[in-house]
């Protein structure tokens, strides 16, 4: 983790309210991994104190760009939009930890709900730069907010709802999932909570209905990885990027809690962004 000035090459609207800019980081882009996120400071003279903190969406190591993608919500995202190219932002990261893909797997399921897109874009182009399958859904309540399929890589399949039918599948994300349960071998996702949280109790029952039996110990001893390590999260079928207010970004003032099935609260800074499904309390988790 970092700090580093980066300068504004592209800024574009891309949907009503949604902008997607362009920034030259050449250390970021080629130190950072799917599932992380920058933290940036609006204007040194705005009075806004606090960092606002997005997902990567894309780190390209040859070029040295990184984008951002963002919904105008107050005032930090509006500053943002006013910046043209050439000027400087401030910004902290790689910050937190990415998505763990289990190095055996080849069909990977992407989940995203709205702005959750900006969440698993990455992994992307990471997925198939290594040469692997991926299915992405994506959910929006209307097709005015559909992402544009232009911005995704041609070898992805790209499948999408809308809650009002507009395009795509009439009805939630959600619906999606179950149709493509057995050929994923591990999904990730990200959007709002209570998608989230849908999805956490949809992977809690794939086993039982796919009718996969649980392995037993293994040779060699049986060593169990602890909860939140990398190796239990490149585990677990579904891994999710959770989206909380945060303060300081970098683990001490525990602002950004979650609880977890441990009763363990998990800073979304530090622990996360990315956490497996089942190591989040989803009842109570806020
Ligand atoms: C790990 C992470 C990744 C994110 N990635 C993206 C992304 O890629 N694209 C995107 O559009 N949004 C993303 N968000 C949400 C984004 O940070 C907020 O929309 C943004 O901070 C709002 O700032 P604002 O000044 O416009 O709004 P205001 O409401 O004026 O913000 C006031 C304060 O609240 C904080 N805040 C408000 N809403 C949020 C929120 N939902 N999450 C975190 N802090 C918030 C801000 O940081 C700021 O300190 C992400 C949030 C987190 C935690
Ligand atoms: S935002 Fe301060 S601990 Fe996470």
């Amino acid at each position: 983790m970092r700090l580093d000035a980066a300068e504004l090459v592209e800024s574009r609207e891309i949907l009503p309210g949604q902008w997607l800019q362009a920034y030259h980081a050449p250390d970021l882009a080629s130190g950072a991994r799917a599932g992380q996120f920058i933290h940036v400071r609006p204007g040194d003279f705005s009075g806004m104190i606090l960092r606002r903190p997005f997902s990567l969406n894309t780190a390209d190591a040859a070029t040295g760009i990184v984008t951002i993608h963002f919904r105008v919500v107050g005032r930090g995202t509006e500053w943002f939009t006013h910046l043209r190219p050439g000027d400087r932002i401030d910004l902290l990261g790689p910050l937190g930890r990415p998505f763990e893909v289990d190095p055996r797997n080849r069909h990977l399921l992407l989940v995203a709900g709205g702005l959750g897109i900006a969440g698993v874009r990455m992994l992307a182009d990471e997925a198939i730069r290594d040469g692997r399958q991926v299915t992405l859904l994506f959910g929006a309540a209307s097709a005015r907010e559909v992402y544009p399929s232009s911005l995704l890589p041609d070898e992805i399949e790209y499948i999408v709802a809308t809650d009002d039918g507009s395009l795509g599948h009439h009805g939630y994300v959600t619906d999606l999932v179950l149709d493509y349960e057995a050929w994923a071998d591990q999904a990730f996702a990200c959007g709002p909570a209570p998608m989230l949280a849908a999805l956490a109790r949809i992977a809690a029952g794939r086993r039982e209905r796919l009718g996969v039996a649980k392995l037993g110990r293994k040779r060699g001893g049986g060593k169990v990885d602890p909860v939140g390590s990398p190796a239990a999260r490149r585990k677990a079928f579904l891994q999710v990027s959770m989206e909380q207010n945060m303060g300081c970004a970098v683990g001490a003032c525990l602002g950004c809690v979650v609880m977890s099935t441990s009763g363990v609260p998990q800073r979304v800074c530090r622990e996360g962004p990315v956490f497996a499904a089942e190591e989040i309390a989803w009842e109570n988790a806020w």
